[in-house]
């Protein structure tokens, strides 16, 4: 019998999946029952001095925001995982992105820079729960993503740098299609600028172009500088078909400041 959420694997074929309703019988792949897999693919555990523990919110309660958001970055980049996964997603510019998912339905979502896979399983699985929808990940690589997610029925991985896998990209969405966009590749000035002049052509009116980490040096004192929030400050100024919507930021605290690009035309 199995139960749901429990992840099973095959040991001829190596495929694995994921029980979404659980019942009575086996689960079978190439003709044998699956194993249950207790661990998902190892993830190689951060230095113990990145593992900064966060205060008792009640006994900190007038720290300085610049000081939250220190440990919200550890947090992100040491310990988030979707499904056993590393996933390197603010927790409250996601739940942002659920709620611009419903709203815009989109037939397909582009992840730019995938990692290890654990936004991209965690945005398809949004698509899973609509009923709707499908994701294009884009990165130099995918071998760090674990097979069950490049398995994922409702996910294309691309593999190769963002700008030069435009044309596939492109040549991936059919005509009319709605299209939503998420830049989280190597923040540089220099790519997100790139990013966004190439893929925002793909960004349907009423969707959006999400550049994350805009907060390199506006909110956190890493990553480059420039770095993608002034990106998004050079680019709002060549286009008018976009404009920051800043109501997306409605939790104060944001990984994405300035980087809900809406197009309104
Ligand atoms: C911040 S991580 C992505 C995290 C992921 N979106 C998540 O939610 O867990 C950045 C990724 O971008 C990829 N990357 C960096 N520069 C890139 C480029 N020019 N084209 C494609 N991928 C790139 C890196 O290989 C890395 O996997």
């Amino acid at each position: 019998m199995s139960q749901r959420m429990e992840v099973y694997g095959c040991t001829r074929c190596g495929s694995s999946v994921i029980v979404r309703r659980g019942g009575e019988g086996a689960i079978a792949c190439c003709g044998q029952p699956m194993a249950i897999v207790t661990e998902l693919e190892s993830i190689e555990k951060p230095p113990e001095e990145d593992l900064m523990e966060a205060p008792a919110m009640e006994h900190n309660l007038n720290m300085p925001v610049k000081t939250v958001m220190e440990f919200i970055q550890k947090r992100m980049a040491n310990r988030t995982t979707y499904f056993g996964v590393v996933a390197i997603k603010n927790p409250m510019d996601f739940w942002v992105y659920r709620e611009i998912i419903f709203e815009v339905k989109p037939d397909v979502t582009v992840e730019i820079g995938n990692a290890y896979g654990g936004g991209a399983l965690a945005l398809a699985h949004i698509l899973d729960n609509m009923g709707h929808g499908r994701l294009i990940g884009v990165d130099h690589q995918h071998q760090t993503v674990p097979q069950f997610i490049r398995d994922h029925p409702r996910i294309a991985f691309i593999d190769g740098d963002a700008c030069e896998s435009f044309p596939q990209v492109q040549g991936s969405i059919a005509e009319g299609e709605t299209v939503l966009v998420i830049e989280d590749s190597s923040h540089t000035y220099e790519n997100t600028l790139n990013v966004l002049r190439t893929y925002s052509p793909l960004v349907t009116r009423g969707s959006y172009l999400i550049v994350e980490d805009s907060n390199c040096h506006h909110g956190v004192d890493i990553g480059p500088r420039p770095g993608p929030y002034e990106a998004v400050e050079q680019f709002i100024t060549e286009t008018d078909a976009f404009e920051i919507d800043r109501t997306r930021e409605s939790w104060f605290i944001t990984w994405n400041p300035k980087g809900y690009l809406k197009r309104i035309r």
